[in-house]
């Protein structure tokens, strides 16, 4: 039986329906934005939630981590969609070996992007445009939620995204300047918001790669966790996910550690991930909008 459609997910406001496109964005390298992406995507498959990855990283880490080679992606992959015009998201759909779960791969053909559309006007919207073509397909398949895995930068690619996506999720590590990285990004949302419309949303700062034995990564948590609360509100996922090396196994390995390792606590935190992202949604009041906080160009310092 088909889960509750993550229905109501942007208060209506969606161009896609009622789908939430949800990007992983932090210009930081390394703080668990395609492994968060990838779990989660794959606890929402789970959930019976049909569910589509978007890998906007010239890196193809989430392609990679579905088991999926840049020999099949070819031809398909994300690339395609930015840089043609009449190139439909139907065509860069693959499937993955994780039931409800597809996957537009990345290649490092995406670093091309920049150069490919310097002379395109709106360029930044592509992604959106050909998502919204989607959805106004009658004979397009429906996705519930669509997750998009953005490099470690604020370049084209991730503008792209921001541009296209209704929410966004900042996976963060408790470290000394995490939070330095999210008040650019607060500025560039605002820009968005003024310049190319754009509606995305704050969905939640989620805490990654903590080691609960260390005493500075939880003094970190606390200051990080006040200081988010007080300036911005309720925005720390009540979810953190821990350090653990069954992670970065199962990443070598080809497979999400949700279906490598699933007794382990780094899948139980990444399922656990999934509910609360369904409650933030809105799914778990029958489709009614939960409003999702709505970040501006406040900044942290
Ligand atoms: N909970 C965890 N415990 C241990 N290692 C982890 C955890 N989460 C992620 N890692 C590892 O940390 C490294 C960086 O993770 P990941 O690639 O997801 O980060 P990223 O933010 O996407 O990086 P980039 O900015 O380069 O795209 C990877 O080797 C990954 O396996
Ligand atoms: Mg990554």
């Amino acid at each position: 039986m088909a889960a509750k459609p993550l229905a109501g997910a942007a208060g209506g406001e969606s161009p896609y329906g009622s789908t939430p496109v949800i990007a992983f964005v932090n210009e930081k390298g390394g703080v668990a934005k395609t492994t968060s992406c990838v779990n989660l995507s794959a606890a929402l498959a789970q959930r019976q939630h049909r569910t589509l990855c978007i890998d906007l990283d010239p890196q193809s880490n989430a392609t990679t981590a579905f088991g999926i080679s840049t020999e099949e992606a070819i031809g398909r992959e994300a690339h395609c969609l930015l840089t043609m015009p009449r190139f439909p998201l139907e065509r860069a759909v693959m499937p993955t070996e994780i039931a409800n779960l597809d996957i537009v791969p990345g290649t490092a053909r995406l670093a091309d992007c920049d150069k490919a559309l310097v002379m395109e006007v709106g360029r930044e919207g592509r992604l959106r445009s050909k998502l919204r073509e989607f959805y106004r397909s009658v004979l397009s398949d429906n996705y519930d939620a669509i997750l998009v895995d953005c490099p470690p930068s604020l370049d084209l690619l991730t503008v792209t995204a921001l541009t296209a996506a209704t929410h966004m999720i900042v996976p963060v590590t408790t470290k000394f300047y995490a939070l330095k990285g999210m008040a650019l990004l607060g500025d560039i949302v605002a820009t968005l918001h003024e310049q190319l419309g754009a509606s995305i949303r704050l969905l939640g700062i989620l805490v990654t790669m903590f080691d609960k034995k260390t005493a500075l990564d939880t003094t970190i948590y606390r200051l990080l966790k006040d200081k988010v609360e007080r300036e911005f509100g309720d925005y720390i996922f009540s979810t953190i996910i821990t350090k653990s090396v069954v992670v970065s196994e199962a990443e070598a390995g080809g497979l999400p550690v949700l279906l490598r390792e699933p007794e382990s606590s780094a899948a139980e935190a990444y399922r656990a991930l999934a509910d609360e992202v369904m409650g933030r949604l809105g799914a778990d009041v029958g489709g009614a909008a939960a409003p999702a906080p709505e970040l501006t160009g406040a900044t942290v310092s």
